[in-house]
């Protein structure tokens, strides 16, 4: 695991963009695995503009995010489709139909999970993956617990999760408890990580990653087990 320690977010975001836009660049039809929340939204400006100014094209590439509320319809302004849709997908050249993110209103959550690791590996696998951090340690919606799941599937949220992601929603009533998520197994699979933390509210998720404990009450630790992860965050989420 690398980490690189950034002055702030606009260098986290800039550096992140610019791993992204090489990957693209190396492999044009490469496969890139998205993250939602507050943490990616300046990649994925940063993104829209080297899209703009010609350095990277979006064209041949193929997305999948990492997870999806459960039940969610993809117009719902709180979708996560809609947030990739809003912040990244129609601000730059990519084909919408190469862009996949769990169905939140498949009838068969299951069936949908499958669907959607089959559909990962028919497509290569997973290129490079972004991903944020919750503080809890959560890592999409594979939140703490005894054994976490390896594939796609549906999971109930945790209140701390509820909690933090109320800040979104008019009231915490309207946050939804469940999700569609790809497990651990799916995201491990990527043959490349960068994790984004930004802030004093992640310093001590960061710092327990930087030990050598691998535990379930900390997804994000799994992470230390993977050949190619880099951690980038500013110097208040690495604890200085
Ligand atoms: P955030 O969420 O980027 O909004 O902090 C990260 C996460 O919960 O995975």
């Amino acid at each position: 695991m690398r980490v690189i320690i950034c002055e702030n977010y606009e260098e986290i975001s800039k550096k992140a963009a610019d791993i992204v836009a090489s990957q693209v660049i190396l492999k044009p039809d490469c496969v890139l695995g998205l993250a939602t929340g507050s943490t990616p939204i300046g990649l994925y400006d940063n993104l829209v503009e080297k899209n703009k100014n010609g350095e990277i094209d979006f064209s041949n590439v193929t997305t999948f995010n990492l997870d999806e509320y459960y039940p969610l319809a993809p117009d719902n302004d709180q979708s996560y489709r809609y947030f990739m849709n809003t912040h990244l997908f129609d601000r730059i050249n990519i084909d919408k139909a190469r862009t996949h993110v769990p169905n939140g209103l498949a009838a068969d959550p299951e069936a949908e999970g499958k669907a959607y690791d089959e559909m990962i590996a028919a497509h290569g696998g997973i290129d490079l993956q972004v991903l944020g951090i919750g503080q809890n340690g959560h890592i999409a919606f594979n939140e703490p617990d005894d054994n976490l799941v390896a594939g796609t599937h549906l999971t109930g949220l945790t209140e701390n999760t509820i909690e933090a992601n109320s800040r979104f929603f008019e009231s915490i009533d309207d946050v939804p408890r469940k999700a569609l998520t790809m497990g651990m197994g799916s995201i491990m699979k990527a043959r490349k990580i960068i994790l984004l933390a930004n802030g004093k509210s992640k310093a001590a998720v960061i710092k327990e990653m930087m030990n050598d404990n691998v535990t379930t009450s900390i997804p994000a630790t799994l992470l230390k087990c993977h050949p190619d992860v880099i951690i980038l965050c500013d110097k208040e989420a690495a604890g200085m």
